[in-house]
């Protein structure tokens, strides 16, 4: 067991929590309990001597004696003995004993202090004496009100064993609840330890073996149960990005070879050209063409691989107001060369006032280039491309729209992940991956691009969805 480990905590604070409450409830509930026993007691034997009070003044005179009658007097004296559970001994004012229950002789009175006591003051004297409680009260007899003391002797033992009877019964509960207490904690405790304990031993296992490691298995419905089910989904996702970037650097280098490999063989045709006696410049030419091409592409390919490790690094993309038209027209005038190469017109419809967004101009001037690429490798010749910016409440926007065969259907969703190609390539391909750049960047910057429903005419719309910038007009008229 470690020092300071939670079970030993956890144990400590069990029985500090137990014993507290014992000695909580012992002090709150025994020690009162003795005290209003006693008074209780001593209340009945008050309660008692007042309720025999009327019967003392209504005994007669005995006519043979010319004294209160003493069968009376006995009987009134059983009547308060039976009332106040205790010894009654009656006492006329010189304190001679009239009545007696005990015999005097072989029971030494105690009572004569407080007899007394209650004859000189006229008022009842009491005290504790012995485990007993002696009470002497003034009493008025017969029709002559003649002045006698009553004394009532009780015992008061029962307090103390009526007292120890319920300590006892206490002390039994508290050891019973304290052992019930004990034991569930150690139940609790170990259950909840040993879960923890795997808990542990998974991301130990985790940590030595990779994350091929058994995810933790814990169906308990609390906290220890939630954790372990969170720490099994965060390895699940980890494993999945893990998977994925394998993907990635495995297709990455895949992709990369290809094209290595091809303007490898085309240099090494060109050099055996040039060794050769008849030199044919048409077909060196050719293969140097072509060489570009491929190398052209392997700077391309490069060149996105980067724009994906920064996109994954999570590069912060700036959030400026841009003005949409401006930058289509920037846009189409770096393809001015292309689209007349094959007799494509970039037709940029400005929007009817200045479209402000919130973006990063460079990641929106790549989103831009990816669209027209492919749209120009897709579009007929003399066909046109449409380029345009629009405006509503919530969003801007910037649709590219070609004459294209369009997207499949099936196509639609695939088209934007990495390295997925459609079946509509177009002349002269790229790796699968503008699409995909695209949509992070547009996400990134808390827009989207989104391929629109074309609506049955012929070509593909893409459109690039972004949030308006709020931007002062008259403030940037005046710049
Ligand atoms: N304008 C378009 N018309 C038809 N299909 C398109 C269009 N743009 C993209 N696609 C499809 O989406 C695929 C993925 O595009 P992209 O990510 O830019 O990769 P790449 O251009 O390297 O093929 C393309 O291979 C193509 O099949
Ligand atoms: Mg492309």
């Amino acid at each position: 067991m470690k020092a300071f480990g939670l079970r030993p905590r956890l144990f400590a604070a069990l029985i500090l929590t137990s014993a507290v409450t014992l000695v909580v409830a012992a002090a709150a509930l025994l020690s009162p309990l003795e005290q209003r026993l006693r008074t209780d007691g001593q209340q009945a034997v008050y309660n008692a001597m007042d309720s025999t009070r009327p019967e003392f003044e209504e005994v007669n005179i005995d006519p043979a004696t010319n004294r209160p009658s003493f069968s009376e007097l006995t009987h009134t004296a059983i009547a308060l003995r039976q009332r106040s559970g205790g010894q009654v001994t009656i006492l006329n004012n010189r304190l001679e004993t009239v009545y007696s229950m005990v015999r005097l002789d072989l029971n030494v009175p105690d009572f004569y202090a407080e007899a007394r006591r209650a004859e000189q003051t006229h008022k009842r004297a009491a005290a504790l004496r012995g485990g007993a409680l002696i009470a002497a009260q003034p009493m008025r007899v017969g029709p002559r009100h003649e002045r006698y003391v009553v004394v009532v002797k009780r015992r008061l033992d029962y307090v103390s064993s009526s007292f120890h009877t319920v300590q006892n019964a206490f002390i039994a509960a508290a050891g019973a609840g304290f052992g019930i207490a004990l034991l569930l904690g150690i139940a609790l405790t170990t259950t909840l330890l040993r879960r923890l304990e795997r808990l542990r031993d998974a991301t130990r296992e985790l940590e030595q073996r990779g994350l091929d490691a058994p995810p933790p298995n814990d169906q308990g419905r609390d906290e220890i149960g939630e954790l372990a089910r969170a720490f099994a989904a965060m390895q699940t996702q980890l494993r999945r990005q893990e998977t994925a970037r394998r993907a990635f650097v495995a297709t990455a280098s895949h992709e990369l070879r290809t094209p290595l490999a091809s303007l490898h063989g085309m240099l090494e045709l060109l050099e055996e050209d040039l060794d050769s006696e008849h030199l044919d410049l048409e077909d060196a030419r050719e293969r140097t063409t072509r060489a570009r091409e491929q190398s052209r592409r392997l700077s391309q390919l490069a060149s996105d691989l980067l724009d994906l490790s920064r996109l994954d690094a999570e590069i912060e993309l700036r959030r400026e107001p841009l003005e949409l038209g401006e930058i289509c027209r920037a846009v189409a005038a770096e393809f001015d060369l292309s689209a007349a190469e094959r007799h494509v017109h970039i037709n940029i419809k400005p929007p009817p006032s200045p479209c402000w967004a919130a973006a990063d101009p460079g990641a929106v001037a790549r989103i831009v280039r990816i669209l027209l690429d492919n749209a120009l490798r897709v579009g007929p010749a003399n066909s046109s491309i449409d380029l345009e910016a629009s405006a509503n409440e919530h969003w801007r926007r910037l649709t590219v729209r070609d004459r294209g065969p369009g997207v499949p259907a099936d196509e639609r969703d695939a088209i934007f992940e990495r390295f997925t190609r459609g079946s509509t390539t177009g002349s002269g391909g790229g790796f699968g991956l503008g699409l995909a750049i695209g949509r992070e960047l547009a996400t990134r910057m808390d827009g989207a691009l989104e391929l629109l429903d074309s609506g049955g005419d012929h070509g593909a719309s893409f459109s690039l969805r972004l949030p308006p910038a709020q931007v002062n007009v008259d403030e940037l008229a005046d710049q």
